[in-house]
C-alpha cells in the first residue's frame, strides 16, 4: 500500500513548478509527497502547511512553512482523501486536519488530490464523516445532526484538532447531495468545518496503482 501512496505522491511532482508555495495537506500520502518534495528545496519558495504534523516533517526536510497571511493566493494544493466520488467530492478529516485542509484548499487555485483505488466509491458516506466542533457544542451539534440527517454521530474522544477543538464521526450517511449536506451542516452553530469537500471538490485525482491514472 506504501508503494501506491508513493506512486500517486511522486506523480503529484510533475504540478510543482519553480518558486511555488506549495499547499500541502496531512496524512500517509502526503507524507510520501512531502518526501518527494524535499528534492525541490531550494527550487520552491516554500509550503503552507495544513498540521503539525505536515509541519515537523517540512522542517526535518529544510523545507520552509510559511504562514498563509503572508503567502496569499496558492497555485497549487496537494492532499490525500478518505473518500473520492466520480465528481471528485471528498470525505477528509480522518486524520482530524479538516478544517486547516479546507482553508488552504480553498485559497488554492488548483487541488491535486492524491489517493490509493480503496478510496474511490460511487457515493460518499461509508467513510464516516468527520465534523469539528467547538468543544461546549458537541451534545448540541451531534443531536441537530441526529435529527437532520439521520446519521449516528459519533465522538472521537481523546483528539484534539490542531485547533484546539473536537470532532464528531458521523456514521451511516449515504450521501446523495454533498453541496446540500455540507451547506447545512456548515450552518449548525457550534459546527468550525465539515469535512465535506463538495463546494470546492478536489481538481485533479491522481491515483496510485499500476499504471497510475490522473483523473
Ligand atoms: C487528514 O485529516 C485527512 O483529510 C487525510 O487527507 C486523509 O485522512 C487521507 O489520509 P491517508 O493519506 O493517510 O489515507
Amino acid at each position: 500500500m506504501t508503494e501506491v501512496k508513493r506512486q500517486a505522491a511522486e506523480r503529484a511532482l510533475a504540478y510543482v513548478e519553480d518558486d511555488m508555495i506549495v499547499g500541502i495537506g496531512t496524512g500517509s500520502t502526503v507524507a510520501c509527497f512531502i518526501d518527494a518534495l524535499a528534492a525541490w528545496k531550494g527550487r520552491i519558495r516554500g509550503a503552507v502547511s495544513s498540521s503539525e504534523q505536515s509541519t515537523a516533517q517540512l522542517k526535518a526536510h529544510g523545507i520552509d512553512v510559511i504562514d498563509l497571511n503572508s503567502a496569499g493566493p496558492l497555485s497549487l494544493y496537494v492532499d490525500g482523501a478518505d473518500e473520492c466520488d466520480p465528481h471528485k467530492r471528498l470525505i477528509k478529516g480522518g486524520g482530524g486536519a479538516l478544517t486547516r485542509e479546507k482553508i488552504i484548499a480553498q485559497a488554492s487555485q488548483r487541488f491535486v488530490c492524491i489517493i490509493d483505488a480503496s478510496k474511490q466509491v460511487p457515493i460518499l458516506g461509508h467513510f464516516p464523516l468527520p465534523v469539528e466542533v467547538i468543544p461546549m457544542a458537541r451534545s448540541l451539534v451531534a443531536r441537530a445532526i441526529l435529527a437532520d440527517t439521520g446519521g449516528q454521530p459519533v465522538w472521537r474522544e481523546g483528539t484534539v484538532t490542531d485547533n484546539g477543538n473536537w470532532i464528531l464521526d458521523i456514521h451511516n450517511l449515504r450521501i446523495i447531495d454533498p453541496v446540500k449536506l455540507e451547506t447545512e451542516l456548515n450552518q449548525i452553530p457550534g459546527v468550525v468545518s465539515v469535512g465535506l469537500f463538495a463546494r470546492r471538490p478536489a481538481d485533479v485525482v491522481i491515483v496510485g496503482g499500476e499504471p497510475v491514472q490522473v483523473l
